[in-house]
């Protein structure tokens, strides 16, 4: 991608944890940023926090609730009326642990809402203005367990199983429109996500390693598209 102009990123779920890693490499890289997440506080922090630390950048937010149809399709206008995106990052989404046969009546349908269809009607909502300038980068918010069952997955693994074939299909029908599309797939990485997990021995990944590989893949040429970022914590998964 040209690295001429200002880049415009929408990076979704960057209140904190890879989102706010992957927000925070763009800024330093100088980048006009457009952030949501549902928590107000949380984020307006972490937009003045990017903002002091990395003058060079522009850093907006704006609260919204992916998982609900009409916010994501609202956060997605306001973005537009900021700049078309040169850059979405699906980010946004909550790991709720479940087996089928116990989980709780409800949580495949909520953990589509924010892992899936969150994605979906954003990217809706920005592609047309994305596909009229011919260029773009997608990045889709996978996990390993968009590849491999594993137990305890449940709704999680099958939401996750579902924005990837979400995101294979994006790029194979915008391969002709100059709009790249990387599925990104991280095994643990140190975040909320994972509580009060004692990382004292390296064991999980850092959320800074997920957004080097974003930055990395965004950096290449006009003619070269990474499709997938496998990556895991080098003793490999727990
Ligand atoms: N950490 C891992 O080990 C790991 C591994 C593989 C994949 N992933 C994926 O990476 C992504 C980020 O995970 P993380 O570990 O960084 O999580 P995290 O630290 O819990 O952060 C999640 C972010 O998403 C936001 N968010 C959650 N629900 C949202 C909604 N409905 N609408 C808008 N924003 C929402 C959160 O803010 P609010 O709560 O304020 O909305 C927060 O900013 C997720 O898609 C996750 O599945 C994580």
């Amino acid at each position: 991608m040209e690295r001429n102009n200002q880049l415009s990123v929408v990076v979704t779920g960057a209140s904190k944890g890879i989102g706010k890693a992957v927000a925070e490499i763009f800024a330093a890289n100088g980048a006009s940023l457009y952030l949501c997440s549902r928590g107000e506080a949380a984020l307006y922090k972490t937009m003045e926090d990017l903002q002091t630390r990395f003058p060079q950048a522009t850093v907006k937010a704006r609260p919204a609730d992916l998982s609900v149809k009409e916010e994501a399709i609202g956060f997605g206008n306001w973005c537009l009326s900021q700049a078309v995106p040169d850059i979405l990052v699906n980010n946004a989404g909550l790991f709720e642990p479940g087996s089928v046969h116990s989980e709780p009546d409800g949580l495949l349908e909520s953990q589509l809402n924010v892992n899936l269809f969150s994605a979906y009607h954003l990217t809706r909502t920005l592609l047309p203005a994305m596909m009229i300038r011919k260029q773009g980068h997608i990045f889709n918010m996978c996990s390993i367990a968009s590849l491999h069952a594993y137990a305890n997955g449940g709704a999680y693994s099958i939401s996750k199983f579902a924005l990837y074939g979400f995101s294979k299909n994006l790029r194979e029908e915008l391969k002709p429109h100059g709009i790249k599309v990387t599925s990104v797939h991280p095994g643990a990485v140190l975040t909320d996500s994972w509580g009060d997990f004692d990382n004292s021995s390296n064991r999980i990944m850092e959320a800074a390693d997920i957004a080097k590989m974003v930055w990395a893949a965004s950096s290449l040429s006009v003619q070269a598209c990474v499709e997938d970022i496998v990556i895991r914590p080098q003793l490999g998964d727990l």
